[in-house]
């Protein structure tokens, strides 16, 4: 049988797609709101982005779930590449507010009863991408409108799906077992010295001296952050400014050497990884931020469709809600170039090109 070459509309089902958008109030007995339509294909678009956002994570947690992972092979470059993409659509959703600020308040009035209790809240993909990206029920402001599942809340099936991805394992704790079993601080590099903890390594012992004296009278706390953050040596008064415990101290340390040295060949990929995921969280914060500020001249002070305290909850979201900021806090420690201590030469062999083993002609 001979094979129908594809159609532009057929291939991609535009049928389905632009015959998905109907507004309440253009149905029979209502007024239509010309600005209806724009509110809804422009949630939709999101929800689309949304769509591949969660396919790049998921071939993301693919790679970190796999038993042994190859950081000298293809995965973790792609790995990389797939989480700047989901960077750049973040970007392209926070231009996108820009659009629906088209939309003026009256015109928003003029349908937004009939919307009601469904909210941006229900969104089940923006649950998920959150989710997977490793934000868990208890660090969620206002836990409870998440367990609702009368109206504003999800339907029994969207929350059935969205606690089940809640209970599996996510990236942030992926990531975090990827960089704990980071080989650099192998007594062989480092001409095997006798130590009991952690904290008395040859090279934490150096970077932890230059790294105090750095700091100004004023910052004189930093070190015991240091030592608690990195060692897990509690101290009077927990810093809540650095850290929040989301990553192991074992973690951390991998991740700070990375960030310090991340000019050695062997930390292209890997301090890149780290840079996308503090971006992410950047970015999202950027869209709650945009989001927040839209819905403050949208509706004010009033409740939200969804029925939470509407901008008061949405403010509590932007500040609780980022993932990774034990990542981003690592800034705190970082010295200048020129003072970091120098490597064993084996050490630095080993994070270098493997040139050597290559013949070049000539
Ligand atoms: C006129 C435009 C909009 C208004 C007035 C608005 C208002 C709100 C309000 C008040 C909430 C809090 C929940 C509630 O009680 O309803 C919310 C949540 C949310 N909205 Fe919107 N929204 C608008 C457009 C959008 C668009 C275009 C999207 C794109 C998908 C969106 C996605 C979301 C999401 C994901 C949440 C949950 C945020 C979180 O929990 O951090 N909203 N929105």
């Amino acid at each position: 049988m001979e094979k129908t070459p594809p159609y532009y509309g057929s291939y991609l089902q535009l049928e389905k797609v632009l015959d998905a958008q109907a507004p309440l109030s253009f149905a029979p007995g209502q007024s239509p709101a010309h600005d209806e339509m724009l509110f809804i294909v422009i949630h939709q678009a999101f929800e689309l982005w949304f769509k591949q956002i969660l396919f790049e994570l998921d071939y993301i947690l693919s790679v970190f779930q796999q038993k042994k992972i190859d950081d000298d092979g293809e995965d973790l470059n792609l790995v990389r590449h797939r989480l700047r993409r989901i960077n750049t659509i973040f970007t392209l959703l926070n231009q996108q507010v820009g659009v629906l600020d088209t939309m003026t308040p009256m015109d928003f009035l003029a349908f937004r009863n009939l919307l009601t209790p469904s909210s941006g809240f229900q969104s089940k993909q923006f649950r998920l991408i959150e989710a997977r990206l490793g934000l868990e029920m208890p660090q969620r402001h206002h836990g409870e409108y998440y367990k609702r599942t009368n109206e504003g809340g999800f339907n029994p099936q969207d929350f059935q799906t969205i606690s089940q991805t809640e209970n599996e394992q996510h990236l942030l704790s992926c990531i975090n077992d990827w960089l704990e079993r980071m080989p650099f601080f192998q007594a062989s590099f480092w001409g095997n010295p006798q130590i009991e903890k952690e904290i008395d390594h040859p090279f934490w012992q150096q970077f932890r001296s230059i790294y105090v004296a750095g700091l100004t009278e004023r910052e004189a706390g930093k070190a015991a952050d240091f030592d608690r953050i990195f060692f897990g040596i509690p101290t009077a008064h927990d810093s809540a400014s650095t850290g929040t415990n989301k990553f192991s101290a074992t973690a951390l340390r991998a991740a700070l050497f990375i960030m310090l040295y991340r000019d050695f060949p062997v930390f292209q990929t890997s301090f890149q990884i780290l840079d996308a995921l503090i971006e992410t969280d950047h970015l999202m914060s950027q869209w709650r931020q945009r989001h927040l500020s839209m819905v403050r001249r949208m509706i004010g002070f009033r409740v939200g469709t969804g029925n939470t305290s509407g901008a008061g909850y949405l403010e509590g979201a932007l500040q609780q809600h980022e993932v990774y900021t034990d990542l981003a806090g690592l800034s705190t420690f970082l010295i200048v170039r020129s003072a970091l201590p120098n490597l064993p030469d084996a050490l630095k062999k080993a994070l270098g090109f493997r040139l050597a083993d290559l013949s070049f002609p000539g």
